[in-house]
């Protein structure tokens, strides 16, 4: 009898903030620690790397994806599962997260049926930006994603990670919420990988 080898699944933390000192980039890198931590095999996509223009539907016609659309759609299409991490703009999500949703969904809608989602994001204030998880969240149902219902949100973030190493949580409530949100997806996501991970007919 042959077992064939089991890989670990892996999981793209992509972060909507292309700032080097970014809150939500300390948030994405931890998450990702927290994912290896418990065997997932992830990475923090920083959509810095790709220089994607405002999606405009003539250059599509005319051009197709930008290459640099064709190549975080190849690199995310490799994913069991993604968890946007992304500041909050004026309620909602940052330009450069959704567009770069809107291209990818471009070069192929059907990828993100493929994947697990999951939503965390971090502001400097009281309300843990909690609007653009619930905008993110109205994002992901109208295209008919299969998420996990917790959200990880983090309040006062400038004031929630050891002071020792940056991307790291320290403050206790945080690191029981951020362990529970990742406990959670993990758990989900193992049963999402071995149910054939497809969320067409939802
Ligand atoms: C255009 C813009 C709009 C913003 N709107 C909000 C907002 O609606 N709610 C909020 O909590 N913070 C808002 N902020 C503040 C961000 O939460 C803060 O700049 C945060 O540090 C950005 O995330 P980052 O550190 O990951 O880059 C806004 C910032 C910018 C630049």
């Amino acid at each position: 009898v042959t077992v064939s080898p089991s890989t670990s699944p892996r999981v793209a933390v992509v972060l909507g903030s292309a700032r080097r000192a970014s809150l939500n980039r300390r948030l994405a890198v931890d998450v990702a620690a927290r994912l290896g931590e418990r065997g997932v095999s992830a990475e923090v996509v920083d959509l810095g790397d790709y220089a994607l223009p405002i999606y405009h539907g003539d250059d599509e016609a005319l051009h197709g994806p930008p290459p640099a659309a064709v190549a975080l759609h190849e690199r995310l299409a490799a994913m069991d599962g993604v968890i946007f991490v992304s500041p909050e703009y004026n309620g909602s999500l940052p330009g450069l997260l959704k567009n770069a949703i809107d291209w990818v969904s471009r070069v192929d809608r059907s990828t993100f049926h493929r994947w697990l989602v999951g939503f965390a994001a971090t502001s400097p204030g009281t309300r843990g930006a909690r609007n653009v998880l619930s905008a993110m969240r109205h994002i992901a149902d109208h295209m008919r994603l299969a998420t996990i219902p917790v959200d990880l949100s983090v309040a006062h973030g400038g004031e929630a990670f050891d002071d020792g190493d940056p991307n790291r949580l320290s403050r206790p409530d945080v690191v029981a919420a951020a362990d529970e949100f990742i406990d959670g997806y993990v758990a989900a996501l193992d049963d999402w990988v071995a149910n054939g991970r497809d969320a067409r007919h939802r």
